[in-house]
């Protein structure tokens, strides 16, 4: 095959140039020019060389919603993927080093192969003995389970042509490289050309494919966000250094909703699913302590308890501290002046330390009442009863909100246990109260702290 011609193109104004230079002479840009395969324009007209010239066809007779998911052994992954793992879909698994990607992706495809299909992963990381070493760890054994030790991009697709696999998996894609360009591995150009040849493999013969992203210190999958625009699927493995516990987040899915979550623990022999996260979440949690609260969250389709903890204390010196975890510090910052203005607690000249915890993140503005409840609780230093549960959006002028999903955050406080739910007046009509549980509506953050203290 002849080699291919490459130029490298300015990524801020797309201004060409046949050597790689540091500075666009375009946009004077620094470090912009990203080499990348000059593509012939196809003659005939096939764009996109993966998929063949078509013609039209009518919307109702295309294959489509009828599609065989194939479940990944997990049903907290095929709940994320939105049921099962799609023929032909590329999906991309990011997360922090050492957060378990690998271990999760050879779990998924050991089961997968024991459900009888060929699966073929590569590793340009570690050793096929390291990685038969993870395999015994968490028992992988399935006689369809395939390795390759490669980093050439070229090489991976003949084996892929050798053995036909239905599922591919390439840990990680940043050590995957063409000959194609001149750059190494990992580079923008690089990633972006190794993504798209995947990407034609996995459309061309509807090979399920996951690539291994590592994420960069800003949290960006390497190669700025290229790789997610290319994608099916962006997935995040998350969790907290020293936490076993594990979220599939998914954050772009074509084949399926982007807020489910799958929960999973980190144990001796891999990974392990978690039917119970709210259990999970609130096992270590600080009852009977001022500054902590307990709100039915929401993740997906699915309600999830999760501790909010907070930590006022006076300012030793300078300015007064503020600092959220897994809690939009904004957000934060704007309840904490409500709290101020409405109830006159004065916190002003406080350090303010909000976390969600067990490394979950709470985006979702229901969580402002526990927020508003747990700053409150600290300050005051009075604990809020550990029976007790809150949800509810708070505007700026102090009232609180009715929010979606009322019925059944209700239930699973109910299913843990609680026996007293605090929520917006908004939620409390049309909603039936469990025989357990005390409903509490409030309509105003001063209703709310004076029902909890
Ligand atoms: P790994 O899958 O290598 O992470 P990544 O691919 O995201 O870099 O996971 C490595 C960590 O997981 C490592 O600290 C060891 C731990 N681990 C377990 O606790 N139990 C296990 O069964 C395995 C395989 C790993
Ligand atoms: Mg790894």
């Amino acid at each position: 095959m002849a080699k291919a011609k490459t130029r490298f193109v300015c990524q801020q104004c797309g201004q060409p140039s046949p050597k790689w230079t540091g500075r666009c002479v375009a946009c004077n840009t620094w470090g912009s020019m990203v080499e990348e395969v000059e593509v012939p324009a196809p003659a005939g007209g096939a764009a996109f060389g993966a998929i063949a010239a078509s013609k039209p066809q009518r919307l109702v007779e295309v294959a489509g919603a009828d599609v065989a998911r194939r479940p990944t052994g997990f049903s907290e992954f095929d709940r994320v993927l939105g049921g099962g793992v799609v023929p032909g879909v590329l999906a991309l698994v990011g997360g922090d080093p050492g957060i378990g990607k690998s271990t999760l992706l050879l779990q998924a495809a050991d089961r997968i192969a024991g459900l009888g299909a060929t699966v073929l992963y590569v590793t340009g990381e570690e050793s096929p003995r390291q990685t038969r070493m993870r395999a015994d760890r968490i028992g992988a054994r399935s006689e369809n389970l395939w390795l390759l030790a490669e980093t050439a991009l070229e090489r991976v697709e003949q084996q892929v042509d050798a053995l036909k696999p239905q599922l591919l998996v390439i840990d990680s894609v940043q050590t995957l490289h063409t000959t194609e360009l001149s750059t190494g591995p990992g580079s923008v150009g690089q990633l972006r050309a190794v993504t798209a040849r995947l990407m034609a493999l996995a459309k061309g013969r509807e090979i399920a494919t996951f690539l291994v992203g590592h994420v960069t210190k800003d949290g960006a999958i390497a190669g700025p966000r290229v790789l997610e625009h290319m994608v099916d699927a962006v997935l995040y493995f998350e969790g907290q250094r020293g936490h076993p516990f594990r979220l599939l987040r998914a954050v772009k899915n074509r084949f399926g909703s982007t807020d489910e979550i799958g929960a999973f623990e980190m144990k001796g022999a891999g990974l392990e699913e978690v039917t119970n996260p709210s259990a999970l979440f609130l096992a270590e949690r600080a009852a009977g302590a001022s500054g902590s609260v307990v709100v039915a969250s929401f993740e997906g389709t699915r309600p999830l308890l999760v501790e909010v903890q907070a930590l006022v204390s006076p300012t030793s010196h300078g300015n007064p501290r503020r600092t959220a975890i897994g809690v939009d510090s904004g957000r934060v910052a704007l309840l904490l002046a409500v709290l101020e203005k409405k109830t006159g607690l004065d916190i002003g000249a406080s350090d303010v330390f909000v976390n969600a915890a067990g490394g979950m993140r709470l985006d979702e503005p229901a969580a402002d009442l526990a927020v508003v409840a747990a700053l409150a609780s600290s300050h005051l230093d009075r604990v809020v009863d550990a029976q007790t549960i809150l949800f509810g959006e708070v505007g700026l002028g102090g009232e609180v909100r009715a929010v979606t999903g009322a019925v059944a955050r209700v239930a699973e406080a109910r299913q843990l246990g609680f026996t007293r739910v605090i929520l917006p007046a908004g939620n409390r009509e049309g909603l039936e109260a469990p025989e357990s549980v005390t409903l509490v509506p409030v309509s105003r953050v001063e209703q709310a702290l004076e029902a909890l203290f």
